[in-house]
């Protein structure tokens, strides 16, 4: 029986509402909502000991950016031993993954998901000295952030290395080198998820490209130079640098042009 302030309108049949599939379907989305706001929590929480902005930016952040998301959804680094973070920031990426293996340990993994990934080392790399000093209050071995300069820093041996909105940064033969680097520090079917911005996609580029100003503007970087291109030059680039790559978008729920290009070493 419907109550008078149900929020269901009058018109919907009985039925349809009292369908075993609708409720059962509502229950899995409150499931979903409930898990993600523990793995959330979770992943946000360590850095209420770095201060109020290291929580409150990494928290906005791992919700609003669907990068996160995706890469336990569709299992990107499942089973992927020695990842390498590189312009890590204050290292989100390594508190999601560790606050999916902590969610996957306390058995509220969902189980539609690939496993949770459960890296053996994280290790990240950013050279700002403040997001560095905020990833190494919030993270735990064996997750580590270094600070240095990705142009010059060694890479080591690695089974998947992630970029993520950082290679723009740097000019164009400085892209070219990290990434040849990137290549050597892979086995054969290692793995690079590199997310950019794709250039060709008009407004949605153009807004990418104000915002990615104002934030740098804002943590402190003065006004940096930009080197962008479309996907179809950045798998251009990748294919010369010795990897095979897909182009995913990623900026669902945003107003951005971004892409998360799936790469593996030939
Ligand atoms: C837009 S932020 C992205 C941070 C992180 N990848 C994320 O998605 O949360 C870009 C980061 O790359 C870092 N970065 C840029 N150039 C770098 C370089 N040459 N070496 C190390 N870090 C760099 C910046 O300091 C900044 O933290």
């Amino acid at each position: 029986m419907l109550r008078p302030d149900s929020h269901v309108p009058a018109a919907l049949p009985p039925a349809a509402v009292n369908d075993p599939a609708d409720a059962q379907a509502q229950e899995a989305q409150a499931d979903a909502a409930s898990f993600q706001a523990t793995l959330l929590e979770a992943a946000a929480r360590p850095y209420r000991q770095a201060g109020r902005f290291a929580y409150y930016f990494g928290r906005g952040k791992l919700r609003s950016d669907p990068v996160f998301h995706s890469i336990l959804a569709l299992g990107l680094l499942s089973g992927r031993k020695r990842i390498l973070d590189l312009g890590c920031g204050q290292g989100l990426l390594a508190s999601w993954l560790q606050a999916a293996a902590r969610c996957d340990d306390a058995g509220t993994w969902p189980r539609a998901w690939p496993p949770a990934p459960r890296p053996q080392s994280l290790r990240g790399i950013e050279m700002m000295a403040r997001d560095v000093a905020r990833a190494q209050v919030a993270l735990r071995p064996p997750c580590e952030v270094i600070q240095a300069d990705i142009r010059k820093a060694s890479f080591g041996a690695v089974d998947a290395v992630v970029i993520l909105d950082v290679l723009h940064y740097m000019a164009v033969p400085l892209q070219c080198d990290v990434l040849r680097r990137v290549r050597e520090a892979l086995p054969r079917g290692g793995l690079l998820l590199l997310r950019v911005g794709n250039a060709a996609s008009g407004l949605r580029f153009r807004i990418t490209q104000w915002t990615d100003t104002m934030i740098m503007l804002a943590r402190g970087h003065g006004l940096v130079r930009t080197h962008c291109r479309s996907v179809a030059q950045w798998r251009e680039l990748l294919e010369g640098c010795g990897f095979d790559s897909r182009a995913v978008p990623m900026s669902q729920g945003t107003p951005f042009a971004n892409v998360l290009l799936i790469a593996h070493a030939r």
